[in-house]
């Protein structure tokens, strides 16, 4: 983010910090007043997607996206999950339709950053990684194709092994910001 804010000094940045504010899960209301048609929706029903709504408005807003995340026992933190699950909404931010999903929010440049305690791409990977396929196919459900990844691989393996993840970071991090950040 300090990168991009020194490239484009006029760029409004809206972090969500995830982990400190963790969106609530969708429960039962929420669920329900999601998957109905908007047309039947009363009151009870909007204040239980208020959430879902700003979250969605900062997507639609954005014109780049920036996820950083950790890995989590393979896959995504329990709190992007809560995010996800309030910004991939059926008839909001995609489509059924007999070919399958399709997304209905505007393609950007999204930057995604994992850290990882172990390896689950480079040598030596001994696990599964259901972190990355995941977030670019769920991303893809709502428009957003134009992904580019970045594994902070070893990250419990000491001090060098971080400090040489992190070098490696900033370097991607200049190459990715595309013309313009
Ligand atoms: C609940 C939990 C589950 C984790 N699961 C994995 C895992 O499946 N694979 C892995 O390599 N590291 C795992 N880790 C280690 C984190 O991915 C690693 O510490 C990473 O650097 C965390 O990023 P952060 O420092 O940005 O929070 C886990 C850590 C926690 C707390």
């Amino acid at each position: 983010m300090a990168r991009l804010a020194a490239r484009h000094p006029s760029a409004r940045i809206v972090t969500r910090d995830l982990a400190a504010d963790p969106p609530p899960y969708v429960d039962e209301a929420r669920a329900i007043a999601m998957l109905m048609p908007a047309e039947q929706r009363g009151a009870h029903e909007e204040a239980a997607l208020a959430c879902s709504e700003t979250l969605i408005g900062e997507l639609e807003a954005s014109d780049l996206l920036v996820i950083s995340t950790p890995m989590h026992n393979y896959s995504v933190p329990a709190p992007l999950k809560a995010w996800i699950d309030h910004v991939v909404r059926i008839r909001r931010t995609f489509r059924s339709t007999p070919e399958g999903k399709v997304g209905m929010l505007h393609d950007r440049p999204t930057l995604v950053v994992t850290a990882a305690g172990g390896f689950h791409s480079t040598e030596p990977a001994r696990q599964p990684d259901y972190l990355t396929p995941y977030l670019r196919a769920i991303l893809a459900t709502i428009g957003i194709h134009d992904v580019a990844f970045h594994n902070l691989e070893g990250m419990g393996r000491g001090p060098e092994a971080v400090a040489r993840a992190l070098e490696g970071a900033r370097a991607w991090l200049d190459e990715q910001l595309p013309p313009g950040f």
